[in-house]
């Protein structure tokens, strides 16, 4: 099953060189937190850019559920009107957020020190997924939750009335999490520490200085310790979103297998806790080149340039590059099927709990592919073909899960015989223009006739 619909299955078999520029839309995790700190000011926040993908427009929709005013301006721009920190109305619906974790997760933490109660709900992939991550630390300022068993979704929160700060290590590399404190600690009076060990994508921080916050981010010997003064007012913005480099991922490691590419992907984000994959691709021996580096709207941007690769190399990734490249391990190990020898990826456990258990996602995957792959609990190794190739002809499970997608068919973009998936459908979550962009570029991935 697809989020919203019926399945959509597809297949991608070998093309010629792929060339020309793609243009991927804007970034997820940025666009989710444009829309919910644009809700929490007072005054229009604009943005430009804005990804219209369901996850986000699923987290507009909630925006409004809460009181704020969210327009589409039609071109990829929209406005927001915020309610002001402390100013959530309570929603007369249930919050389905469909299959966001970003989006639940963020909004629970928006909402948990406000005295309001809000129920979430979302597909079968979201509602498989642990919240006790968010829900643990939101009940330390006063809020409440009760869920299904597992602390799974359908879920209602009932708001602190009168919230605390809190001190919190978080225990697993989460920016979402994080980001879920950092948020209930706009409506606590006083300040809201949070610690994490391993650094993570810093949005949250970086947005929340932009709208005004007062927030201090410190090196310890236990990790980052960031600190936020509670019940600022926060200043309406204008935001220029990003391209997404976790989007990017897909034509650019299309281009490294396809021989004779080369593709230039423009403007893409390259806020170094989301650039992991580059580094990793050029250790293994990627074309890839960085043009035109820039500062856009506070983040760094580059145009990146992609050109095949005959010659890819296995290489051990460092684990405590994992965070900075979570959502690529998927699309990464296509590029290592295709390398000489092993590509060993370790410490990356939380790949488990993603919108499908990723790991065990891409392994079956691939091995029907014809690829050899070994797992463990928070380990993987793909035996890349090299020159042997690969087989393909297979049709592989997404699980509701668009990276996984788009992974598989970026697979059959290089193999012997086409690769299916059995639905594209989860694709829209943050790709919605993917198959006519990998089209352009000539790719021969489509809807398969049902
Ligand atoms: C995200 C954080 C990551 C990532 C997700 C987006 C965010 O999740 O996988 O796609 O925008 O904060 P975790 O916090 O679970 O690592």
């Amino acid at each position: 099953m697809s989020s919203h619909g019926d399945p959509i299955p597809m297949t991608s078999s070998a093309c010629g060189p792929l060339s020309g520029v793609a243009d991927v839309p804007g970034d997820k995790s940025i666009s989710h937190r444009s829309l919910i700190l644009g809700a929490m000011c007072v005054g229009e926040t604009t943005i430009a850019g804005l990804l219209e993908g369901q996850d986000v427009l699923d987290t507009g929709a909630a925006m409004r559920a809460f009181g704020a005013e969210v327009t589409d301006q039609g071109g990829g721009n929209w406005s927001v009107r915020g309610v002001g920190v402390g100013g959530f109305a309570e929603p007369d619906q249930v919050i389905d957020c469909g299959n966001s974790g970003t989006g639940v997760r963020l909004i629970m933490g928006a909402m948990a020190t406000s005295p309001i109660s809000a129920t979430f709900t979302g597909d079968a992939s979201l509602n498989g997924r642990p919240m006790a991550r968010v829900t643990d630390p939101l009940a330390l300022f006063g809020c409440q939750a009760v869920g299904r068993a597992g602390g799974r979704l359908p879920m209602t929160l009932v708001g602190a009335a009168e919230p605390v700060p809190v001190r919190y290590v978080v225990p697993v590399p989460s920016a979402q999490v994080k980001s879920a404190v950092l948020l209930a600690g706009l409506n606590a009076p006083g300040q809201t520490v949070v610690i994490e060990a391993e650094a993570t994508r810093d949005h949250t921080e970086r947005m929340l200085a932009g709208f005004g916050a007062e927030i201090s981010v410190v090196e310890t010997d236990s990790g980052r310790e960031i600190t936020l003064t509670g019940q600022p007012e926060l200043r309406a913005q204008h935001i220029e979103v990003p391209r997404d480099p976790s989007s990017a991922a897909f034509p650019v490691c299309a281009a490294l297998i396809v021989p004779g590419s080369d593709v230039l992907v423009p403007g893409i984000g390259l806020n170094p806790t989301r650039a992991g994959l580059f580094t990793t691709l050029r250790e293994m021996g990627a074309d890839l080149t960085f043009e035109n580096e820039r500062v856009e709207g506070g983040e760094p941007v580059a145009d990146l340039r992609a050109r095949y690769s005959p010659d890819l190399k296995g290489i051990e990734v460092p684990p405590d590059r994992a965070a900075s490249m979570i959502d690529e391990y998927p699309v990464l190990s296509v590029v290592a099927a295709f390398a000489d020898g092993d590509t060993v990826m370790r410490g990356v456990k939380e790949l488990r709990v993603k919108e499908s258990d990723r790991i065990e996602a891409m392994a079956s995957g691939l091995r029907a592919n014809g690829v050899e792959v070994e797992d463990g609990p928070d380990w993987w190794i793909v035996t890349g073909r090299g020159q042997r190739g690969v087989p393909g002809g297979a049709v592989c499970a997404s699980h509701l899960d668009h990276r996984i997608a788009m992974s598989f068919l970026i697979l059959g973009m290089r193999s012997e015989t086409p690769v299916k998936v059995d639905d594209g459908g989860p694709i829209a979550t943050s790709f919605p223009i993917f198959e006519p962009l990998m089209q352009r570029l000539g790719a021969k991935v489509m809807r398969d006739q049902v």
